[in-house]
C-alpha cells in the first residue's frame, strides 16, 4: 500500500547514527517535543536497542533522510491477574507527519504490525495512546485506567500499621544495582504492568542528563523490609515558590510487597513542608484512603485509560489468566480483521484456571449465534474490543452490556463472576 503511494517502507537499524538519529528526530516532531540533543539521542539508542524500529520515507521530500512516519515494536511480557505473565507485542512511536496524514499510512503501519504479532506467537498487543478516538478502529479497547492522586498533607495523618522494615533517602544512582529485581517483581504482582526495558531505569533515576535541573531535583526512598532486603523504592521530585510549602509529585513507584507500598506511600505523604503530594500513573484502586485518619485528605483528581490491548489469539489470552469463580461460560467474538473471530469456550476450574477451546458454528447470524450461546448453557457475544476491555478485570462485562457493547445471552452475572479480579490493574509507565 506505501508502495503504491510512492513511499518507502524500510527497516532502521538503531546502530546506523545518521540514520538513527534522523528517525529519532521524526518521532520527536511526531509528539511535539523539542529537537533531540545528543545526551537524548545516546539515552534512544539504548532505549531502542532491542525495538524493531520502522520508518516510512518520501524520497520526493526535500530531506528525505527525515522519515515521514515513524513506529517501533518490540515483544513483551504482560502481567496478568493471577501472577502469570502473557506474550505480548508491544507498539510504540506511531507518528505520521503533518504533511502525509489521512492517507492510511498509520492504518498500514499498525496493521503490518498485528499480522506481525500473530506470526511470532504473541497472544495480545499493547500500546499507550495520545489521543482515545485513534486505536479503536484496530480492535484495541483501554484495559486499563491510570489515575492522578492528590493528598492534602497538612491534613493527612497516618493510621495504617507500621511496617517492619526501614525506608532511607537515598542518592538515585545507588539503586541501579537492586531496582531491575525490585521492578521485575512489582510488574509480576499487578496485572497490567509490562516487562521493563534497561535503558527506562535510568530516566526514572534521573540519570539520562544528570546535570539537568528535573535530575538535580530527583530524590529517592528505598524501603528494605527487616532483613535489610530491598523490596521497593520510589523517585520523587519537589517544586516549590519562595516562602511557600513544596509539591511533592512521584511517578515512579516499585513494590514488591504490600508492606514496601504502604511504607513508600506513608514516607511521600510525612514530608514536612509540604503542601501537597500528588502521584501520576497510579491504580484507580489506591489503598491509601484506607491509611488516613480523614480519607478526605485523599483526592482521585482524574482518572483515564492508559493500557490499551488488543486481543490477538483469545485461546491464550484467555488461558493466560487466573479467574475470579469458576463455572463454563461460551464467548463469541467478532473481529473485522479476522485475527480473533470465534466461539470460544471457557471451563474454569476452582483454582481459577481455564481450560479453552475454540468451538466451530456453522451458521454465523446473530440470531443463530444468540440461540447457540443459550443452547451451550449461556454464553456472551462481544467484539474483539470488549474482550479486550474486560480481559484484565478493569471493566465488568454486565457494564458493557448495560452500554450495548456486549449481548448478553444468558451468562453476563456469571461473566461478571469469572472476569472478577482481586487487585485492579494498572500499568504505571508509559510507552
Ligand atoms: C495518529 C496519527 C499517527 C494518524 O496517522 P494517519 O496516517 O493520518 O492515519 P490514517 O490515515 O492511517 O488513518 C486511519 C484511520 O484513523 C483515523 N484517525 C487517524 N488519526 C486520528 C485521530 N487523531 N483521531 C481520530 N481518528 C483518527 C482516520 O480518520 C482513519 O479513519 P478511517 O479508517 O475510518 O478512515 C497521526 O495523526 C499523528 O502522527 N498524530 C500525532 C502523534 C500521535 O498522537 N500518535 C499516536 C501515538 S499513540
Amino acid at each position: 500500500m506505501l508502495a503504491a503511494h510512492g513511499l518507502e517502507y524500510r527497516l532502521v537499524d538503531p546502530n546506523d547514527r545518521d540514520r538513527f538519529d534522523a528517525w529519532v528526530e521524526a518521532d520527536n516532531r511526531g509528539f511535539h517535543h523539542g529537537r533531540p540533543r545528543e545526551v537524548d539521542l545516546q539515552h534512544e539508542r539504548a532505549s531502542f536497542a532491542d525495538r524493531r524500529v520502522h520508518g516510512v520515507y518520501d524520497p520526493t521530500s526535500p530531506e528525505s533522510r527525515i522519515p515521514v512516519a515513524t513506529i517501533s515494536s518490540w515483544p513483551t511480557g504482560l502481567s496478568m491477574p493471577g501472577g502469570r505473565g502473557v506474550d505480548a507485542w508491544a507498539i510504540s512511536s506511531v507518528t505520521v507527519a503533518p504533511t502525509h496524514r489521512r492517507r492510511g499510512i498509520a492504518r498500514a503501519m499498525v496493521e503490518a504490525e498485528l499480522r506481525d504479532a500473530v506470526d511470532v506467537g504473541a497472544a495480545l498487543a499493547v500500546l499507550t495512546v495520545s489521543e482515545a478516538t485513534i486505536y479503536g478502529r484496530f480492535g484495541f479497547a483501554p484495559a486499563t485506567r491510570a489515575a492522578t492522586v492528590e493528598i492534602d498533607r497538612r491534613r493527612a495523618r497516618w493510621i495504617g500499621p507500621d511496617a517492619p522494615g526501614r525506608t532511607h533517602l537515598v542518592d538515585p544512582r545507588s539503586l541501579r544495582e537492586v531496582a531491575p529485581q525490585v521492578i521485575r517483581r512489582a510488574v509480576a504482582r499487578t496485572p497490567g504492568e509490562i516487562d521493563r526495558w534497561p535503558a527506562l531505569l535510568d530516566k526514572v533515576l534521573g540519570l539520562v542528563d544528570p546535570e539537568s535541573d528535573a535530575s538535580r531535583r530527583t530524590r529517592a526512598v528505598r524501603y528494605d523490609d527487616r532483613n535489610g532486603e530491598t523490596q521497593g523504592f520510589a523517585t520523587y521530585r519537589i517544586t516549590r515558590d519562595a516562602n511557600q510549602a513544596g509539591v511533592l509529585e512521584f511517578d515512579f513507584l516499585a513494590a514488591a510487597t504490600d508492606d514496601a507500598e504502604r511504607a513508600l506511600w506513608r514516607s511521600l505523604i510525612e514530608v514536612d513542608f509540604i503542601d501537597k503530594v500528588r502521584g501520576l500513573l497510579r491504580s484507580p484502586d489506591e489503598p491509601l484512603p484506607w491509611l488516613l485518619d480523614d480519607p478526605r485528605a485523599f483526592r482521585v483528581a482524574e482518572v483515564v485509560d492508559h493500557l490499551w490491548v488488543r486481543v490477538l489469539d483469545p485461546v491464550a489470552a484467555l488461558r493466560a489468566r487466573r479467574y475470579g469463580s469458576p463455572g463454563s461460560l461460551t464467548i463469541e467474538v467478532t473481529d473485522p480483521l479476522g485475527f480473533a473471530a470465534g466461539t470460544f469456550e471457557l471451563e474454569v476450574s476452582n483454582g481459577g484456571r481455564a481450560e479453552v477451546s475454540r468451538v466451530e458454528s456453522s451458521d454465523a447470524s446473530p440470531a443463530a449465534s444468540r440461540r447457540g450461546l443459550r443452547a451451550a448453557g449461556g454464553g456472551i457475544r462481544l467484539s474483539v474490543n470488549e474482550l479486550g476491555a474486560i480481559l484484565l478485570g478493569d471493566v465488568r462485562p454486565s457494564t458493557l452490556a448495560r452500554a450495548g457493547r456486549v449481548v448478553d445471552a444468558g451468562a453476563v452475572e456469571l461473566a461478571d463472576r469469572m472476569f472478577a479480579t482481586s487487585k485492579a490493574p494498572q500499568l504505571s509507565i508509559w510507552f
